[in-house]
């Protein structure tokens, strides 16, 4: 059984897709760290910036040639560190996604971890192109989102326990600034199938969301 959990930045589709896998006693993978963790390696061998329009052309290929080097090598499952979710990590995140060689890589694994569940049972993924390339064969597809505003109060809520001078109006910025390359991504944007079940966060708790899912799931 194969769930494939698609939406918007901080929506809460990866805390339903974590409390679903749970529930169902399912393999869970989170595929924007494997976006992460190719950033945060590429930061470790000084790749910061990664102008592709860059004039020095050779120097940008030299770049993707390590980034599709880190890629092969990735292995899964992959442990979640707060070096993965920092900024700067973000950022770089969302340029790697952009490269369709690194894409196809980071496919392929996904893919494999998909059809060899440890559990044997099933699987959830969550991401921004689960239900449309990574898996368009799911069972179930959901596609989660909230008012950006909602989603900026709730992630500053959780940022403010461990950064008091972060402000929920540079985060609103930032949903709006990473909605608008999500959903406008050349390679893999994000998109709302039709046959996906759709759930807008926006006035719901965690345990509402997964109660919601389980009736989808359950019929
Ligand atoms: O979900 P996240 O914020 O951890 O994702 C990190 C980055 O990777 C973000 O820029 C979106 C991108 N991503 C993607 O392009 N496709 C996925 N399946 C998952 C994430």
């Amino acid at each position: 059984m194969k769930i494939a959990i698609d939406g918007t930045a901080a929506s809460g589709k990866g805390t339903l897709a974590r409390s679903l896998a749970k529930e169902l006693g399912y393999d869970y993978l989170d595929t924007g760290l494997l976006y992460r963790s190719v950033a945060l390696q590429a930061k470790e061998h000084g790749i910061i910036d990664l102008n592709i329009s860059d004039k020095k052309i050779a120097i940008a290929r030299s770049k993707i040639r390590k980034l599709i080097n880190i890629a092969h090598l990735l292995t899964l499952p992959l442990l979640d560190k707060p070096d993965l979710r920092s900024q700067e990590t973000s950022l770089l995140a969302a340029k790697i996604a952009n490269l369709p060689e690194i894409r196809d890589i980071l496919l392929e694994k996904q893919r494999l971890f998909a059809n060899k569940p440890t559990s044997g049972l099933g699987v959830v993924l969550d991401g921004r192109d689960i239900g449309t390339i990574v898996l368009p064969d799911a069972e179930f597809k959901f596609f989660i989102d909230a008012k950006p505003e909602i989603r900026a109060k709730r992630r500053f809520a959780e940022l403010k326990k461990s950064d008091s001078e972060v402000l929920e109006q540079t985060l609103l910025d930032e949903i709006n600034k990473r909605d608008a390359e999500d959903w406008t991504r050349r390679i893999a944007p994000l998109k709302r199938l039709p046959n996906a079940f759709f759930i807008d966060s926006s006035s719901l708790n965690a345990d509402e969301v997964l109660q919601i899912a389980l009736n989808y799931i359950n019929g």
